[in-house]
């Protein structure tokens, strides 16, 4: 079902210096800040000869990853995006085998403009695991 891998998602509290970090001492090409109010969080763009990295810094007030970076001072890996032809098919897949969809279980349109969802990490080894139909 899931094919290639989308983007690999890093928490960090420091947008600046972890894009800086990743241009200057890895000599990757590093996108601007993007903020996307509406996922509570800013992401600058990695992009990879075979994938993505995105770094994620918590926006406003109820950002979704503040807890994350509570625990992780360093910030950390916070989730991992699979592709998807059929994000329906997918969801209705993993239900039947008995993963668990976060949310309301109906996709929302990500940061690449394309509709998303979570699976419970508890159920992945522990890792959060995003799947994006394209
Ligand atoms: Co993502």
């Amino acid at each position: 079902m899931i094919g290639r891998l989308n983007h690999v998602a890093i928490a960090v509290k420091d947008l600046a210096k972890s894009a800086a970090l990743y241009r200057d001492t890895l000599g990757a090409k590093v996108s601007a800040p993007q903020p996307e109010p509406a996922h509570g969080v800013t992401v600058v763009f990695i992009e990879l000869p075979n994938t993505k990295i995105e770094l994620l810094e918590p926006l406003g007030e109820n950002s979704p990853i503040a807890k994350f970076l509570e625990k992780n001072a360093d910030g950390g890996m916070h989730h991992i995006c699979y592709e998807v032809a059929d994000i329906i098919a997918a969801r209705d897949q993993l239900k039947a085998k008995g993963a668990r969809v976060l949310g309301d279980g109906e996709p929302k349109i990500g940061a690449h403009g394309k509709p998303v969802l979570f699976l419970h990490p508890k159920d992945f080894n522990g890792t959060l695991v995003e799947i994006e139909q394209v």
